[in-house]
């Protein structure tokens, strides 16, 4: 695995000179302040840990989507996407205060997204968290998106408590990971090439839906006729739990080139893909549950909140006796609470940052440590 790029504000004095200290030891009962800047979406929210009922602690939430921002060119424009989360973030903090009915002496922690994800995307939502937490005298936890998806089903009521197998697929990442215990991942599975997400953009790109595709692609897919157009289920035919989606990207595109692009057309394709995104996916899930022994199946990040995945897992849950669990679909997608949650849970376990401001882009869920 390539070794991830670090980008460090080495520590300060000042925290010494101006004799605030960090509070040691866990943070149990006070609100913790979630920040998620990773990439198109600015989210914060405010939670208190409630270990048998996760949800029940949540007392604010609030995101702003850049959707409108980066829709003119296609795609998120990163440097874009920082001045915005620059400019949103402070008024969501107040905002989401004022939701909880909170002061902000009344934090006990700041988790921020420290990646991975678009870098100086992850420095303003970073920089921010980890001043804050300086400011109020309280430890800061720097978050991994993908722990925050991962865990985002346990804000539901009837939370999953591990061993389970999490299904994670969103705009950059399709993992199958073992979850012995919260912090401790086993990636099963990864993605050659494209993510799940990824594959549905560019894939909506190409038959000329505007940006973001995925979610209007499988809108479109839902009106599509079942079995017109019927694409690969791709490394399903070998063992393993490794993805590929790059290849069926190319089969659309040849579909929809050499058809006659009228919208029953694109229709149809968005159908045959999306069943073969679904049916591959669900392929590799049986797969993951077998060769785990587990009969517990958590579903999370932006393609999680895709209707088609989720019935048809469910249904082969029911047939097959797994039990799955997805979060609601605004904490599919990124949003604060997913990263309040991952943060208030290893605060509670004690484990804080250092005053660096530190992110990843990239960085691998396997190098967490446990949370307990
Ligand atoms: O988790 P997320 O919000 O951001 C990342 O961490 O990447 O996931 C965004 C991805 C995008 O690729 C988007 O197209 C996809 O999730 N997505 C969907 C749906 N809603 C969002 N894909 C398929 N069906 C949906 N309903
Ligand atoms: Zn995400």
């Amino acid at each position: 695995m390539r070794r991830a790029a670090k980008y460090t504000v080495p520590d300060s004095e000042l925290s010494k000179q101006h004799g605030v200290k960090n509070a040691a030891g866990p943070v149990i009962d006070k609100p913790v302040l979630g920040i998620e800047s990773s990439c198109d979406e600015t989210g914060v929210a405010i939670l208190r840990w409630v270990p048998d009922a996760p949800g029940e602690g949540l007392l604010a939430h609030v995101l702003y989507s850049q959707i409108k921002l980066h829709a003119n060119y296609g795609g998120v424009v990163p440097e874009l996407a920082s001045r915005d989360h620059v400019r949103k973030l402070l008024p969501l903090v107040r905002e989401a205060l004022a939701q909880a009915g909170l002061k902000a002496s009344d934090l006990g922690g700041v988790a921020y997204t420290a990646g991975p994800g678009l870098v100086g995307a992850l420095l303003v939502g970073a920089a921010a968290g980890r001043a804050l937490a300086w400011g109020l005298g309280v430890p800061a936890l720097a978050v991994h998106h993908m722990e925050g998806h991962l865990l985002a089903p346990l804000l539901e009521a009837d939370p999953p408590k591990p061993p389970f197998v999490a299904l994670l697929v969103s705009g950059g990442h399709s993992l199958l990971v073992e979850v012995k215990k919260i912090g401790q991942y086993r990636i099963l599975g990864d993605t050659l090439d494209d993510a799940a997400g990824e594959a549905f953009d560019k894939t909506a790109k190409l038959m000329g839906l505007p940006y973001p595709g995925g979610p209007a692609l499988a809108k479109l897919a839902e009106q599509g006729t079942h079995g017109a157009f019927r694409f690969s289920r791709p490394m399903t035919d070998r063992p393993g739990l490794d993805f590929s989606f790059s290849g069926l990207k190319t089969q659309v595109l040849l579909a929809w080139q050499h058809s006659d692009q009228g919208e029953q057309t694109r229709t149809d394709i968005a159908r045959g893909f999306e069943e073969a995104i679904v049916d591959t996916l669900l392929i590799k899930c049986r797969r993951a549950l077998t060769a785990t022994g587990t009969d517990k199946l958590v579903i999370a990040g932006g393609v999680g909140a895709n209707r088609r995945l989720r019935a048809e897992l469910a249904a082969a849950g029911e047939k097959d006796g797994f039990r799955t669990y997805f979060p609601r679909l605004a904490f599919c997608t990124d949003n604060g609470a997913m990263i309040a949650l991952a943060g208030a849970i290893r605060l509670a376990h004690g484990q804080h940052q250092g005053e660096s401001v530190q992110v990843r882009p990239r960085w691998n869920l396997e190098e967490l440590p446990p949370a307990a």
